[in-house]
Order: structure tokens, then sequence, then C-alpha cells
């Protein structure tokens, strides 16, 4: 299967994906993952990228294209892959389709998880997340076993840096000028598939269970 995940900061693209990817063995490409992964190694794309995350702002489409390229070709993703905050321009989605041309093959679903947007700020102050792994918990909906500690590995957990209330209002506002439109995209070719994401974790992965089988 090849899905995209689409929805505002905190709509839980990034609590679903691990249990889409191991249920249906798809590889995971998260792009935000894979620029924090590189602002945290200091490498030519991170010093790029640093900024605009920063501020809540989205990194340009070249940059975040050429990473979902290069991402792409990994044999674990051969059978499928899961895109998590990806496309998020109509010019990423128009490239996507491109890149998808030239291999035979296409996107199969997208799922939009359509959230409220006044839920979304507790989600997002209480999260912390597991660095290495991409895990994340949530203070009041999805403690760690140990306050600040992964519960797989041991190692402590942190606030992402663009995790603040101020800084979710420039995310959003970039979600509703410049991400919406990717919804209309893909709502126009018929693979748009709505989730009920302001329900409890569980029921919106029932959600997805029922709309991929
Ligand atoms: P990115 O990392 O993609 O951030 P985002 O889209 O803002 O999404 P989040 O990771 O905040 O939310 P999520 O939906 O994954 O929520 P989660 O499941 O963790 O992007 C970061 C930045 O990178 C962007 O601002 C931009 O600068 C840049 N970037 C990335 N991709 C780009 C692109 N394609 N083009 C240009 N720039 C790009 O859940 C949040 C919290 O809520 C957690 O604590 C979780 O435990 C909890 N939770 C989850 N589900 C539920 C539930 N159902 N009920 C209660 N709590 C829940
Ligand atoms: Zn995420």
């Amino acid at each position: 299967k090849r899905l995209i995940l689409i929805g505002p900061p905190g709509s839980g693209k990034g609590t679903q994906s691990p249990i889409i990817k191991e249920d249906y063995c798809l590889c995971h490409l998260a792009t935000g993952d894979m620029l924090r992964a590189a602002v945290a190694a200091k490498t030519p794309l991170g010093i790029k990228a640093k900024e605009a995350m920063d501020k809540g702002e989205l990194v340009s489409d070249d940059l975040v294209v050429g990473i979902i390229d290069e991402a792409m070709k990994k044999p674990s993703c051969q059978k499928g892959f899961i895109l998590d905050g990806f496309p998020r321009t109509v010019v990423q989605a128009q490239k996507l389709d491109e890149m998808l041309q030239k291999q035979g093959t296409k996107v199969d679903k997208v799922l939009n998880f359509a959230i409220d947007d006044s839920i979304l700020e507790e989600r997002i102050t209480g999260r912390w997340i597991h660095p290495s792994s991409g895990r994340s918990y949530h203070t009041k909906f999805a403690p760690p076993k140990v306050p600040g500690v992964d519960d797989v590995t041991g190692e402590p957990l942190i606030q992402r840096k663009d995790d603040t209330a101020a800084v979710l209002k420039s995310r959003l506002e970039a979600f509703h000028k410049q991400t919406e439109p990717v919804i209309d995209y893909y709502g126009s070719k018929g693979i748009l598939a709505n989730l009920h994401a302001e329900k409890p974790p569980k029921e919106v992965t029932t959600e997805v269970h029922k709309v991929l089988s």
C-alpha cells in the first residue's frame, strides 16, 4: 500500500504511523522527523531548514522533495510506504505524482486526520518525544511508564522546539493556507478518506483499519 497521512500539527499522524507500519509492513517516511535529524546533526540540509522550522513555517518544496525522492529509493519502501507530513503543498503533491509515475506506481489512499484547531494546543504542548526513534508520548493522553523516560530504551524524552502555543499558531496558519488545498487535490482524485481524529487513539486506529480493508 502507498499511503499519505495528512492533517494539522498534533492531529495524530505520528501516533498512528508506527501502528499502520507494523500492520501492513510499510516503511514510514516522516519529513518532519528527517528534517529534525538533519538539524540535530547540523548537515547542510539541516542548516537550511532550521530557521523555517523554528518559526513554524514550511521548508522549501525543493528541499523536502529532494529528501523524499532519496528516501523512497530504500529497499524497505519498495513494497509500500506511509508518507507522514508530505506532501504539504500542491507543488509537492504534483512532484510526488511525477516521481511515482516514473516507477509505474501511484498513491492508493490519503488519510485525512480531520480535527478542530481548538483541540490541538493541549496535544502539542503536552507532547514529549524520543528523538532517535520518533516515538511520542503525552503527559495526559499517553504518559510514559516513567515520567520523562522512553519506555523502550530508557533514554530521556525531550520537547520539540516548535511545540509552543506561539509557534503552533504559525504552523496552523501554514496548514490552512498551504496544506488544505492538498486535501482538495486528492479529494478530486477520489482517493481521500476522512478520519475523526479527535477520537481516542484506539478508535482512530479502528477507523484506519476500516478504510484500508
Ligand atoms: P512535522 O514534524 O510534520 O510536524 P506537524 O505536521 O506539525 O505534525 P506533528 O508532528 O506536530 O503532529 P502529529 O500529527 O504527528 O501528532 P502526534 O501523533 O505526534 O513538521 C515539523 C516542521 O517540519 C514543519 O513545521 C515544517 O517546518 C517542516 N516540514 C515537515 N514536512 C514538511 C514538508 N513536507 N514541507 C515543508 N516543510 C515541512 O500527536 C501529538 C500529541 O498528541 C502526542 O503527544 C500524542 O501522544 C497525542 N495524541 C495523538 N493522537 C491522540 C488522540 N487521538 N487523542 C489524544 N491524544 C493524542
Ligand atoms: Zn508528527
